[in-house]
């Protein structure tokens, strides 16, 4: 039987600490999800419906975006909201940086 991949996005916190996660496919329901379980950044007051602007993320490249899939498409790449973004592939490698939300 083979192992399930694992796949692997870096995170800059509010406290600028660095953070290597690996995760597997859909192993939770968005990034925002990955992040709370991860970190002791305080985000997603909204429980991920787009409302309350708590789990911002700045992507560190914004090439990666391109290949990101959304729960809903943002309008704007530069800033995204981590509980849109689904938790796959195609954020393998990827780095985010928490905007603090003061
Ligand atoms: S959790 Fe509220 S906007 Fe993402």
């Amino acid at each position: 039987m083979s192992m399930p991949s694992l796949y692997k996005v870096t995170l800059i916190d509010t406290a600028n600490e660095r953070h290597v996660i690996h995760f597997k496919r859909f192993e939770y329901p968005n990034l925002m999800e990955l992040i709370i379980d991860n970190t002791y950044d305080d985000i997603g007051d909204c429980k991920g419906r787009a409302m309350c602007k708590t789990c911002l993320v700045e992507p560190i490249n914004p090439k990666e975006v391109t290949g990101i899939n959304f729960i809903n498409i943002p309008e704007d790449t530069d800033y995204v909201l981590a509980c849109q973004i689904i938790v796959d592939k195609h954020i393998n490698n990827c780095s985010f940086k928490i905007l603090d939300r003061d």
